[in-house]
């Protein structure tokens, strides 16, 4: 079974899907990461962000695989290095679109994301899963909420982890990925027509994860054989 969790950043979707993950035994596939150990690699080579022939022959050179662990938290490789921190530098979320908007990059990623995603039960999170990814998902999900509360979030969330960046730069990060993210020509940030969207502006994790469970478990999806149906 596959379930796809799109939206914008700060939406929630990471920790939604990480939790919901853990607590159906699935695995967790953070697209968000294939594209962050890209830019790492493209800018560590100093590659011209725009020079789309040198990144997608990067890509092909490139060796990404994701670790999930026990915890629920994943490790990302690349090249057989573990950069599951570096990837998360304000640098590398600052170029990560730039690089995601390629299309030349995004096709060398899907079949990754294809073979991660369907080897197992996978809960996958990232911009385009429900619409390009895997549009035949079990279950899609497009979480939302209002631009404030997304740049509150991440704010908060880059603090907490020892970060130095103010509010301001926050959200100019946060607009300026919400315009290429969704104006972009190749896959752009959309609901899928058939996923379930949810505002999780006044919501708390366990409130969206609560409203994920429920309507996973209530939509009546008759691709979904008995044999799949996810246990309690
Ligand atoms: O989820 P995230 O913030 O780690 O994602 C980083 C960037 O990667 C995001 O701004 C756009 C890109 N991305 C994408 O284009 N498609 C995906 N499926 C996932 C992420």
């Amino acid at each position: 079974m596959i379930i796809a969790i799109d939206g914008p950043a700060g939406a929630g979707k990471s920790t939604i899907a990480r939790s919901l993950a853990k607590r159906l035994g699935f695995i967790y596939l953070d697209t968000g990461a294939i594209y962050r150990a890209l830019t790492l690699k493209a800018l560590r080579k100093g590659i011209d962000m725009h020079d789309e022939d040198r990144l997608i022959q990067m890509c092909r050179e490139t060796d990404l695989a994701i670790d999930n662990k026990e915890d629920g938290s994943i490790r990302v490789f690349l090249d057989g290095e573990d950069v599951s921190e570096l990837i998360r530098s304000p640098r590398i979320t600052k170029y990560v679109s730039v690089l995601a908007r390629i299309s030349g990059v995004r096709a060398e990623m899907l079949k990754l994301q294809r073979n991660i995603g369907s080897s197992s039960n996978s809960v996958i999170d990232g911009r385009d899963i429900g619409t390009v990814v895997f549009p035949n998902a079990d279950r899609k999900f497009y979480l939302d909420a209002e631009f404030c509360e997304r740049v509150r979030r991440r704010f908060n969330e880059l603090k907490s982890a020892g970060g130095t960046i103010s509010l301001e730069e926050v959200e100019a990060d946060l607009r300026n990925r919400d315009r290429i993210d969704s104006t972009r020509k190749c896959a752009p940030l959309r609901k899928a027509d058939d996923a379930v969207y949810i505002d999780t502006t006044n919501m708390s994790i366990e409130e969206v994860l609560e409203s994920v469970l429920n309507k996973i478990g209530t939509i009546n999806n008759s691709r979904i054989s008995e044999a799949e149906k996810i246990k309690p």
